[in-house]
């Protein structure tokens, strides 16, 4: 038996029918912070394979509307979602805020393919935090929240600055279903300014 296989979170993610442990972290940030209401509208970076909008759409549920960007296809389907193929540093905000208004909630779990360079890897995790946060500034309504996953390293002190000119509330939560070598932690802005 593979080393994935004894996972406990992946065995749990098999049981329930959902494809990925990305699912147990947001709800365990969802327990924690309540980031997630009926009916809101919910921007999703790097949402494929589809985990994190499966676990939303259990809470958002069918008045809910998602907007969804990721390089990769998505197999999944969700009704309310516009799904866009696409680099998330082609995403004009001012062409997505014409097209939707504000949104309720931005999450981001987008994460660059890992090159085993730690330094290259955090920077890259960075860039990519960076832009999340740049659509967050356009389209994210007054008081709304986001979640963003980061690796952990040297540009920490940067992203919490920014994040700090952005929300009134910065949190980092570290889940438990995060593998513990895993260099993953997560921004949580409460309110925006
Ligand atoms: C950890 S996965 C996201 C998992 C997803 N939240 C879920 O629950 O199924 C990270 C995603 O980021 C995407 N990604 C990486 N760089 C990207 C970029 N520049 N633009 C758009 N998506 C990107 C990858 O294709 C991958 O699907």
């Amino acid at each position: 038996m593979s080393k994935r296989e004894k996972d406990f979170f992946y065995k749990l993610a098999k049981k329930k029918g959902v494809n990925a442990r990305s699912y147990f972290k947001l709800e365990q940030i969802q327990s924690k912070y309540k980031i997630f209401k009926a009916g809101q509208k919910v921007f999703d970076i790097g949402c494929a394979p589809g985990s994190w909008l499966q676990y939303v759409y259990e809470i958002v549920g069918s008045e809910g509307k998602f907007i969804g960007v990721d390089l990769s296809g998505m197999e999944l389907s969700f009704p309310n979602l516009d799904f866009y193929q696409m680099d998330i540093f082609d995403v004009d905000s001012k062409d997505f805020f014409q097209k939707y208004g504000w949104v309720d909630v931005v999450m981001s779990d987008v994460a660059p393919k890992t090159t085993g360079q730690k330094i290259v890897d955090i920077e890259r995790s960075y860039q990519l935090c960076k832009k999340s946060l740049d659509i967050v500034r356009v389209m994210l309504k007054p008081k709304g929240d986001f979640v963003c996953k980061m690796y952990h390293g040297e540009r920490f002190d940067d992203f919490q600055a920014l994040m700090k000119e952005v929300f009134f509330e910065v949190k980092i939560f570290r889940p438990k279903a995060t593998r513990k070598i895993s260099r993953e932690i997560f921004w949580i802005g409460k309110g925006k300014k």
